[in-house]
């Protein structure tokens, strides 16, 4: 019956002629099919605008408004924009007063699902597509919910967005920029994956602003309403008269916020045959951030100022195709320790280019320098990949990796950049297959990551014999010559006892005793120190003590939590450390407080792993740490992540450090070997800090206690299970479907996600070492599909 009526609704729509100059409206019960032949639509009445299944191609579609006299049919407005519906899928004004888009594979989504009824639909000549109610009221409007354009008589409202395609009209997914109205009344861009700040702004014109397009003059306007017309933000290059041409404003993908006009055709005359500027917010595209990704800096000599990127030498287009995604180095960048002496690096000399931002935040600069003390500095310092110099400032800044927002041309004048890179080509390294795309994983599938992990499983037996004992905290303590002072500070027990106020202000406790904040003055004044007062130290445990303090004294990581000094007195054993004003990376995650973005979460994974690379494999003296947990990473006040309470476990008692109930390490962190009588090796590290990865790229607990009642299935418990489930499906993507960042960095995101399974393969040696960790993280090795974890 229902399906009767509706027949004979269409029937009906389809009988009123386009021409004819009447309100077209839809009533409940109608129906749009996506079809191969006739892709049905909804024109507005004079027909400028239609409402329908735009098709992307033969068989994908999205529910979308464009311009339909115009050859190019310009979509002005889409629903399903990052997910594309196939043939057969319909739009339906359901009886029930809702807007529905069921897909050909059966499943829903409404367009409008409110709590009013909807009980007709017009698609006006303006181009705003609306829901009424029975008394002709409009209840719902897609004005309101702008995707990357404006159209005159719409409005961008307080805390509202645009979102740029991801690439013009080839794919019409969220891409990397947004235009933000704020409620403070600021209207601004930004990339919105990046933390920098906005890269264009109108400064604040009164709170809840919005940004409005006039219909009667074509302008765009920041109002508020108590003080309107405060800012126009169009200039006056538009032809008149204003009625014969279309209008829009768009926020395109390359980062710009564009007004374009187009002339209408006038009868049998064909109108003007393109799109043309009539005013842009950037006026110098390169300004744009992010716009080159990693690594790529944006040039515009075109004469049409169009960007374009350029890779440095030795650098390669992670897309060949598309320039605008980024380089990446064709050399393993040099690491601190055994590697400096292994290659030969150069720096190489960029002039006119700068790589704006992102400075590391703790070195700052150097300033008064000279091009010559710059290029020097980065050529000296292991940690530190490029640099950039500013020439009237005549500063020196060192840059983080990956180089960020490269850019040439006017926004570069004075600058150089200097970039380290390797002279003598890699042969770790797996070439040319790496950085392949993630996608062809089925080709590597199967295949273990690198040989180097092929060469561990056939050494396996070997690290048996040799590795009996339990190494937790130091290996090979007879390298530490004892001619060697420790460098570090003898405190007096009163002198700690002050500085903590008498040990009131209690941090927290951990494996090794309780922790207390406290002061200490210095030539630079106060400073913010952590006393941590060691309980369950092995009594007679003096020279042991102090062999592990040489050799913590002297790790010396920006990811590590540093140690400044120590007491032994009597039998007190304190060891002092710099205070971390912003806790642990467990409340930074899982607190109550605002959850890191996207961006700050893989910086502080690079970073963990940064420091756990350089205690097992860069320091002079190997360290395992054995407990790594989000509770032992804390957060600096630049948010870098520091790793504490390495290399203590030998402090502890002997019958403290592994028991059936009680061994090193936490349940959920914790790897097999600790429960079988399997030996322990830097591996156990590799499997806590797999653990943790996945817990900062998910921002979820490894074990979600408080669901377990909730409907959580048993798969999903447990974080390795519940990723390692995803990547076996292929459903990743689900996991980070409400974390917009994520989503727009999902390859990283997949890469990250692969190397935290790695890492937590039950079987010790599968696992990687940490340098092929950071090299699959920092995706200059390919990840390849880990063995699946079962059960
Ligand atoms: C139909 O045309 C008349 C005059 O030409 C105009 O006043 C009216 O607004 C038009 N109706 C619609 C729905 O466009
Ligand atoms: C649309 O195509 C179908 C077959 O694909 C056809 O039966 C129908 O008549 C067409 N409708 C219109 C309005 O052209
Ligand atoms: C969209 O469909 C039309 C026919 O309805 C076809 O001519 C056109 O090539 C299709 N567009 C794409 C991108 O496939
Ligand atoms: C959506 O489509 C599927 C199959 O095409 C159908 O089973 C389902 O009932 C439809 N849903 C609605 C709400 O019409
Ligand atoms: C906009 O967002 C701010 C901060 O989240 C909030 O305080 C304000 O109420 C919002 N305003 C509107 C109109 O939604
Ligand atoms: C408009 O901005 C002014 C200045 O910030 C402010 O005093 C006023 O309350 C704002 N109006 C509204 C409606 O928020
Ligand atoms: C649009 O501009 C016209 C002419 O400048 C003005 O009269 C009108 O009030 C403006 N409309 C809005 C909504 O600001
Ligand atoms: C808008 O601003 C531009 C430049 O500031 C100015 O030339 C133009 O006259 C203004 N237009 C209106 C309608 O105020
Ligand atoms: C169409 O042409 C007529 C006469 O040449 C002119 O008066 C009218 O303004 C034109 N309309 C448009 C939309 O260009
Ligand atoms: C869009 O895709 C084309 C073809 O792949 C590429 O050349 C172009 O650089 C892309 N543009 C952007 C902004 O990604
Ligand atoms: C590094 O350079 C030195 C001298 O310039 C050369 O002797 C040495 O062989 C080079 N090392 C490598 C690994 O190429
Ligand atoms: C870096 O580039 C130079 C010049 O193209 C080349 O000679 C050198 O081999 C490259 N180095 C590496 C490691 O690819």
């Amino acid at each position: 019956m229902a399906f009767l009526l509706w027949l004979i609704l269409l029937v009906a729509y389809f009988h009123g002629s386009p021409a004819q100059n009447t309100t077209r409206t839809i009533l409940s019960g109608t129906r749009l099919m996506a079809n191969s032949q006739n892709t049905s639509s909804w024109p507005s009445p004079l027909g400028d605008f239609a409402f329908g299944f735009y098709n992307l191609s033969e068989d994908r579609f999205l529910v979308g408004i464009w311009f339909d006299k115009i050859p190019e049919k310009t979509l002005a407005w889409s629903f399903n924009r990052n997910q594309p519906v196939g043939l057969g899928s319909y739009v339906e004004l359901t009886v029930a007063g809702r807007l529905l888009l069921n897909d050909s594979q059966g499943s829903e989504t409404y367009i409008y699902n409110g709590s009013l009824y909807a009980t007709s639909a017009n698609m006006k000549d303006d181009g705003n597509f609306v829901l009424r109610n029975s008394d002709g009221s409009i209840i719902w409007q897609s004005f309101d919910s702008p995707t990357d354009t404006l159209l005159p008589g719409q409005s961008l409202a307080t805390n509202q967005t645009l979102i740029s395609n991801a690439n013009g009209t080839i794919d019409f997914s969220k891409g990397r920029f947004n235009l933000e109205m704020q409620f403070d009344g600021n209207l601004l861009l930004n990339a919105y994956r990046y933390k920098d700040p906005a890269y264009w702004n109108t400064g604040s014109f009164g709170d809840n602003g919005y940004l409005h397009f006039n219909a009667t003059n074509m302008l765009m306007f920041v109002y508020n309403t108590t003080t309107p017309n405060q800012n126009n933000l169009t200039a006056d290059k538009l032809p008149t008269p204003l009625n014969d041409y279309y209008h829009r404003a768009t926020l395109n993908d390359v980062g710009n916020f564009q007004q374009f006009y187009y002339k209408k055709a006038n009868g049998t005359q064909v109108g003007q045959s393109s799109w043309s500027l009539a005013w842009q917010a950037i006026k110098e595209p390169c300004i744009v951030n992010g716009i080159c990704e990693e690594y790529g800096y944006c040039t515009s000599l075109g004469d049409n100022q169009k960007p374009s990127c350029r890779c440095p030498q030795n650098f390669t287009l992670l897309d060949p195709n598309n320039p605008f995604k980024g380089c990446y180095p064709d050399f393993a960048p040099q690491r601190c320790g055994k590697d400096s002496s292994m290659r030969n690096f150069t720096v190489q000399v960029i002039e006119g280019v700068d790589y704006y931002n992102s400075n590391f935040a703790d070195l700052a600069e150097l300033k008064h320098s000279d091009r010559e003390s710059c290029r020097k500095a980065v050529m000296d310092d292991c940690s530190c990949m490029a640099a950039v110099f500013q020439v009237p400032e005549r500063t020196c800044l060192k840059k983080r990796m990956p180089l960020l927002n490269g850019r040439s041309g006017t926004p570069a004048v004075d600058r150089i950049a200097f970039i380290k890179v390797a002279t003598t080509s890699d042969t770790a390294l797996p070439s040319p297959d790496r950085k392949k795309d993630l996608r062809s994983r089925d080709l590597v599938a199967g295949l273990i990551i690198t040989g180097s992990v092929l060469i561990l499983i056939f050494a396996a037996g070997a690290i048996y014999c040799h590795l009996a004992s339990r190494p937790c905290g130091l290996i090979k303590p007879s390298s530490i010559s004892s001619g060697i002072e420790i460098n570090l500070r003898a405190f007096k027990f009163s002198e700690l006892q002050e500085a903590t106020g008498g040990f009131s202000r209690r941090l927290g406790r951990g494996a090794f005793g309780t922790v207390y904040s406290g002061t200490l003055l210095s030539e630079d004044g106060q400073i913010g120190i952590a006393v941590k007062k060691l309980e369950k130290v092995m009594e007679h445990g003096e020279k042991e003590f102090l062999t592990e303090l040489r050799v913590i004294g002297r790790t010396h990581h920006k990811n590590l939590v540093r140690l400044l000094g120590y007491c032994n007195e009597d039998s007190h054993r304190l060891l002092v450390y710099e205070l971390m004003k912003k806790g642990s990376l467990s409340s930074y995650l899982f607190g109550d407080g605002e959850k890191p973005n996207w961006r700050h979460r893989v910086e502080i994974a690079m970073g963990i792993a940064r420091g756990l690379l350089y205690l097992h494999e860069e320091c002079e003296t190997q360290i395992i740490h054995c407990d790594i947990k989000p509770q032992n990473v804390l957060i600096d006040d630049h948010y870098n992540a520091k790793i504490a309470d390495f290399g203590l476990a030998k402090l502890l008692m002997k019958d403290q450090t592994r028991t059936s109930t009680n061994a090193r390490g936490t349940v959920g962190y914790m790897a097999p070997e600790w429960l079988k009588n399997a030996p322990i090796t830097a591996k156990v590290d590799i499997y806590s800090f797999g653990v943790m990865l996945l817990e900062i790229i998910c921002c979820r607990r490894h074990i979600e206690l408080d669901q377990i009642v909730v409907e959580v299935e048993d798969e999903n418990l447990y974080i390795t299970d519940w990723i390692g489930s995803c990547i076996k499906d292929g459903e990743l993507r689900k996991v980070v479907e409400e974390d917009e960042e994520a989503l727009s960095d999902f390859t990283r995101f997949e890469r990250l996600a692969m190397v935290g399974i790695w890492c937590v393969s039950p079987n010790a040696t599968v696992r990687p070492s940490m340098t092929k960790v950071m090299q699959m993280m920092e995706g200059t090795i390919e990840v390849g599909v880990p063995p699946l974890i079962s059960g």
